[in-house]
């Protein structure tokens, strides 16, 4: 097979320039729509996925090296020693499909270990920084095609130009976390349709611990987390005519106890109007937008969400420090 990476696909349509104007602009719009709806409503909420433009997945590879970010690492260093257990289970696949995939940068060990793979389908909405990752990772493993699909990963129904095969999913980073549990399951029932029988589907999936750590985790010292929640308004000012002052607002995590969730607001600091699209919002002294969940599961509860999405747990992996686990899903 030829070193190959596929131009950036949509989930209807090869990108060419007409289309690619087009995806843009109807991004602009579901991004305005969230935005205007979400300010609109109380509790103000706007959802996750709008905290990856350019500038916020940059911010997100800088959390990842944060000494406070156990995540990555755990997770990084778990794909290094399971790695040959989860080939054995795994090394059938041909196609390898991830949700979510940001720099890929993990992603690079799973594929050292499978030789049998033929190509790879990273899925982000993150369209610049995917088709970066994309060339990368290209560039590292050569005859591996590349076919890289821009798109919310929740919404995908068909992945355009897949070859016949065995796939494996890889949903990395606790991304599943971002979704309550109602959204996983339905996230998880699609994954099942989209990869299909004979598939098996690897999710790495945050688990509950002290709030020691998991609250820096999400409020770093540094305030890099801070900054990459702020990009939300920063990015509302640049693609919709927004005028927030980022300084008026703070970057907020809590742990809700009874959800099992870290939940990400964004603090308005005084009594403030704000203009999007040319509406007006205001703003009370110490009122929230909520911005992102972070669900953690005991091993048990997850292997509960996986089971009732269709999905059969084979085998669960956790790190010496019980921070983080790694699941082997196959389709029942
Ligand atoms: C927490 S980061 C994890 C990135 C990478 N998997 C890792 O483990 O480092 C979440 C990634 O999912 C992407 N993302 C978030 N919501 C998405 C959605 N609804 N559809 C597609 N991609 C999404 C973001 O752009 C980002 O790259």
């Amino acid at each position: 097979m030829a070193s190959d990476i596929s131009s950036l696909l949509t989930e209807d349509r090869p990108s060419t320039s007409a289309a690619n104007r087009a995806r843009r602009a109807a991004e602009v719009a579901s991004f305005a729509e969230a935005v205007l709806d979400g300010l609109a409503r109380r509790p103000r909420s706007i959802p996750s996925r709008f905290l990856y433009d350019a500038a916020g997945s940059a911010l997100f590879e800088e959390i990842t090296k944060l000494k406070e970010y156990y995540p990555t690492r755990t997770e990084t260093k778990m794909l290094e020693t399971f790695g040959a257990e989860i080939a054995e289970h795994v090394g059938h696949a041909v196609i390898l499909v991830e949700f979510g995939s940001g720099s890929s940068r993990k992603t690079s060990l799973l594929i050292d270990g499978l030789p049998g793979l033929d190509t790879y389908i990273p899925i982000d909405v993150s369209e610049d920084f995917l088709v970066e990752a994309a060339k990368r990772l290209s560039r590292k493993h050569p005859g591996l095609t590349v076919r890289p699909l821009v798109g919310d990963f929740t919404r995908t129904r068909t992945l355009i130009g897949a070859p016949r095969g065995a796939k494996l999913g890889f949903f990395s980073g606790s991304t599943i976390g971002n979704l309550t549990q109602e959204e996983a399951k339905t996230f998880l029932e699609n994954a099942a349709r989209l990869l299909g029988q004979g598939s098996t589907f690897l999710v790495g999936v945050d688990l509950k611990k002290s709030l020691n750590v998991l609250i820096p985790a999400y409020d770093d010292e540094d305030g890099v987390t801070a900054a990459f929640s702020l990009n939300l308004l920063s990015r509302i000012n640049r693609e919709l005519d927004g005028d927030f002052d980022t300084t008026t607002f703070a970057h907020v995590a809590l742990y809700n106890a009874d959800k099992g969730r870290i939940e990400i607001y964004l603090k308005s600091l005084i009594d403030q109007k704000v203009h999007v699209l040319g509406r007006s919002f205001s703003f009370a002294k110490g009122e929230h937008i909520h911005t992102e969940n972070s669900h953690k599961y005991s091993v048990s509860e997850f292997q509960d969400l996986a089971r009732s999405s269709g999905w059969m747990p084979v085998t669960a992996w956790t790190d010496e420090d019980d921070l983080f686990s790694l699941h082997l899903l196959r389709l029942a």
